[in-house]
């Protein structure tokens, strides 16, 4: 691990945190010998600093290369706006272009507003929900950022957001005012989001769900939250920023009939170029005129550029088709790979997210070591899959092979009872944690 590892042991010197997201650490894969930095990519394939070549087979850029890296459509179109002008004092066409296909993918929506990320771009929904209802309570499940609004709740409680995907997250920097300002709920538990509605009724201003993300929506779920917002006055936003375009052409809510006043869109929409979208009925977008929203680079081209062509190759392609399958064979896999090495795993998540945990008292030593192993074996791996167009059956096949091979392995070692002496390194982090 040459010219990566020791950059990034200068980054975590005068970068705080080493990168800018955390779930590009080295320490979230493999501490010390993970390829931190890539020189190129193409696809699925990934060059280090030191020229080795690997096969993506984990987050595929923390899900926004939904095409694969560097796709030729999508850096087409960008292209050509770089060469005529990414950003004037006027307008781009592209804005209104792209708001046009949005509404008419989801009808139920009549507006658009637009940031370049999909942190920012929530704390926009939460603005306009909170400035349409005057209220300021948000009831909310799942991940959505590091914005204060969504932080603020574990200032009540400092682990309330660990059930929420990114565990520890502090809100160390978050005034403490907002305390009481934004309430947890688990993902289809109805009654416990309805105990929060009694409990703070009146003073809800959004409830914020992600659409799905581990399993799927409970029909008394998403029935009750309609319900409640309606009955209540409250703003329904739901997050697709991850969910959004691997399913289908647009938000997952559409298949699963989830009538959100707003949706957000970021990552996938535009492979790998900022770019977010806020949806959302007229009668909630409207209130984004009476608050102050407005950013200089939300008007830049590029973005746009990036999800009208990435879209548009989305649905010519069916890419959200070709995902559901390709998931589905890793799903598959892993527990194929897992019965006849005799592992105990659990596999779960929706087909293009696809994950699977091992079911052991240290299951993040496991874990990286099957990072390890899979990395010798030339691939970027660990145990969440985010399935991209760019991976064809040749890529799963190899995959499915290594990790039958890494699967042998770590059986093995179990057996033994002590699989940390085959590290090569530390055990990976599993959430938020200070570096140094
Ligand atoms: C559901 C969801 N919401 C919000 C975010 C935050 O988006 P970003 O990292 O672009 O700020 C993420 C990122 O992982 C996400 O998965």
């Amino acid at each position: 691990m040459g010219k990566s590892q020791d950059l990034y042991k200068k980054a975590k010197k005068i970068i705080p945190g080493g990168t800018q997201l955390l779930s590009k650490r080295p320490e979230m894969f493999l501490p010390e010998l993970w390829p931190a930095y890539y020189e190129k990519a193409k696809g699925c394939e990934v060059w280090d600093l030191d020229g080795n070549k690997y096969v993506d087979m984990s987050y595929m850029g923390i899900g926004a290369c939904i095409l694969g890296y560097a796709d030729p459509d999508v850096n087409a179109a960008v292209k050509l706006v770089i060469d005529k002008g990414s950003m004037t004092t006027l307008n781009c066409p592209e804005e209104v272009e792209l708001t046009e296909l949005l509404i008419e993918l989801h009808p139920w929506a009549q507006m658009v507003r637009y940031a370049r990320t999909g942190g920012e771009a929530m704390a926009i929904a939460v603005r306009i929900a909170r400035a349409k209802t005057k209220k300021d309570i948000v009831l909310f499940c799942g991940y959505h950022g590091w914005h204060d609004w969504y932080l603020s709740a574990n200032l009540a409680d400092d682990r309330a957001l660990d059930g929420h995907f990114l565990p520890g997250l502090n809100p160390l920097g978050v005034p403490r005012s907002l305390k009481g300002t934004a309430f947890p709920f688990n993902y289809n538990d109805t009654k416990q989001f309805l105990k929060y509605v009694r409990k703070h009724k009146g003073k809800i201003g959004a409830i914020v769900v992600e659409t799905i993300r581990n399993f799927e929506p409970e029909k008394d779920f998403i029935e009750t939250i309609r319900q409640t917002a309606e009955r209540e006055g409250i703003v329904l936003v739901l997050d697709e920023i991850t969910s959004g375009w691997r399913m289908n052409v647009g938000g997952a809510h559409l298949i699963y009939k989830m009538e959100p006043d707003m949706a957000v869109f970021g990552k996938a929409i535009s492979n790998g170029f900022p770019m977010a979208a806020i949806i959302g009925k007229k009668s909630v977008m409207q209130s984004a005129q009476e608050s102050f929203i407005s950013s200089t680079y939300w008007t830049e081209r590029v973005g746009l550029a990036a999800a009208l062509a990435c879209i548009q190759k989305i649905k010519v392609q069916n890419v959200p088709q070709h995902l559901i399958t390709v998931g589905n064979k890793i799903k598959a896999g892993w527990q194929k790979a897992a019965d006849s090495s005799g592992l105990k795993i659990e596999v779960s998540g929706i087909p293009p997210l696809a994950h699977f945990e091992f079911q052991y008292a240290k299951p993040l030593v496991l874990k990286t070591l099957y990072t390890q192993l899979m990395l010798e074996r030339g691939f970027l791996a660990s145990t969440g899959y985010y399935a991209s167009y760019a991976h064809k059956q040749e890529h799963v096949d190899a995959y499915l092979r290594a990790t039958d091979e890494a699967f042998v392995f770590i059986a093995k070692a179990v057996e033994e009872g002590d699989s940390e002496k085959y590290l090569n390194g530390p055990v990976c982090h599993s959430g938020f944690k200070r570096l140094t």
